[in-house]
């Protein structure tokens, strides 16, 4: 039989389920515990149906995104930017994130790097935009505290050397690891990991960096009085802070009173608690209230996206963008680089044809008013 046409992000997990080993596969497509928010995330975008405009002249159609704030200048293709993934190397051990990283300049899309990433930010960042996600730090075993000093050794190096990166992505939602029962039940995982991959990667992102050296574990101390301190750091070197995890008004008010540059919406691909709300649904609830005090805010949200119209629902509830985790790693499978490249491709065309159905010419176009919340609803 002729080779299946890869049409969508579907037939990219396809093919990804074909070329990976088992136990590489699980790591990437597991959630923690029952799989609660991982399922619940890709299905709640379809309980929002979309309210179309007609008559609107849409014969040129522009998905460019300009964000400008005083510390992120981001003009990408498309609102549909990659999110930081630890542990790349397992699904492509020669290039890993240096794959992940060509694919996003090639498509000119925001790329976040990952704190553990197995290669140098150095070959990660050459062209902007990127953001650098991390992690707080724990002290040590006896002090749970967070490591300033390691914050501000990267962030000073970041700031001096690594000029496309714009802002520093703390991820707040993993004071300790999700339950990632799946990865208990098959410890024939681990080794089949080691035994497929030479190993699990090794960690060199900020390797070049001096006085960084194994990364201590996360801090479960990290609170908001930790926030306003690395938003003076980040500042001070001219770095913008966005919090990655964010799923409660309260939390993303507070954010942005603090004076944070933006905000992530975020359940960690249902990886760290499971039963966390779904981020469809609590974008539609931050959104509107969050809009309403800080309209300029930038929010990208992920978790399930896997079809332009998702991304098109997400803009309409009043996010700035999205970032696609699990795609692009179903992209690096199948393909590679020209698979990630053909991840970001294939959502960018679908959100075109969305936005024209919908009779939306540019990003600006869409709102409110194009979607509804239940397929029935008035
Ligand atoms: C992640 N994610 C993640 N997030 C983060 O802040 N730091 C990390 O190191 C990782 N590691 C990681 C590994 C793997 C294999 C996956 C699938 C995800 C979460 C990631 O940034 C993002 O929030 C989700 O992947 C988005 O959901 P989708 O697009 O995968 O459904």
């Amino acid at each position: 039989a002729p080779p299946k046409p890869t049409l969508s992000i579907l037939d990219l997990h396809e093919r990804a389920v074909s070329n990976l080993p088992p136990a590489v596969l699980a790591y990437v497509d597991l959630g923690a515990e029952d799989e609660e928010s991982l399922r619940e995330n890709v299905q709640a975008w379809a309980a929002f149906a979309l309210r179309p405009r007609v008559l609107c002249d849409v014969s040129r159609c522009s998905t460019t995104l300009r964000v400008k704030t005083k510390f992120i200048h981001i003009e990408t293709d498309s609102p549909i930017g990659i999110a930081p993934f630890a542990g790349a190397a397992i699904v492509d051990p020669e290039r890993a994130e240096g794959a992940i990283a060509q694919a996003a300049t090639a498509q000119n899309a925001l790329y976040v790097l990952p704190h553990y990433a197995s290669v140098p930010l150095e070959e990660l960042a050459l062209v902007a935009p990127r953001f650098l996600q991390l992690y707080a730090p724990v002290c040590s075993a006896q002090d749970p505290s967070v490591d300033f000093d390691y914050l501000e050794t990267i962030i000073a190096h970041v700031a001096d050397h690594i000029s496309a990166v714009q802002a520093i992505v703390l991820t707040v939602d993993s004071p300790t690891f999700g339950n990632r029962e799946k990865t208990y039940r098959n410890p024939a995982w681990i080794a089949q990991l080691q035994a497929e991959r030479g190993g699990m990667p090794k960690l060199r992102a900020l390797e070049a960096i001096d006085g960084i050296g194994k990364h201590p574990g996360h801090s479960p101390a990290l609170s908001w009085k930790d926030i306003a301190r690395l938003r003076d750091l980040c500042h001070t070197h001219g770095l913008g802070l966005v919090l990655k995890g964010i799923l409660a008004l309260p939390d993303a008010l507070h954010a942005a009173s603090l004076g944070v540059d933006g905000l992530m919406i975020s359940n960690h691909g249902g990886r760290q608690l499971d039963a966390a709300l779904a981020t469809a649904s609590a974008a539609f609830g931050i959104l509107p209230p969050l809009r309403n005090a800080f309209p300029e805010l930038p929010v990208w949200v992920d978790g399930g996206i896997r079809r332009g119209k998702d991304v098109f629902r997400a803009l309409a509830m009043g996010c700035t963008g999205v970032l696609v985790g699990r795609p692009v790693l179903w992209g690096l499978a199948a393909e590679g680089q020209l698979g990630v490249q053909r991840a970001l491709k294939i959502l960018k065309e679908e959100l075109v044809t969305v936005m024209k159905l919908a009779g939306c010419a540019r990003l600006a176009d869409i709102g409110p008013e194009h979607i509804a919340l239940g397929m029935n609803k008035l």
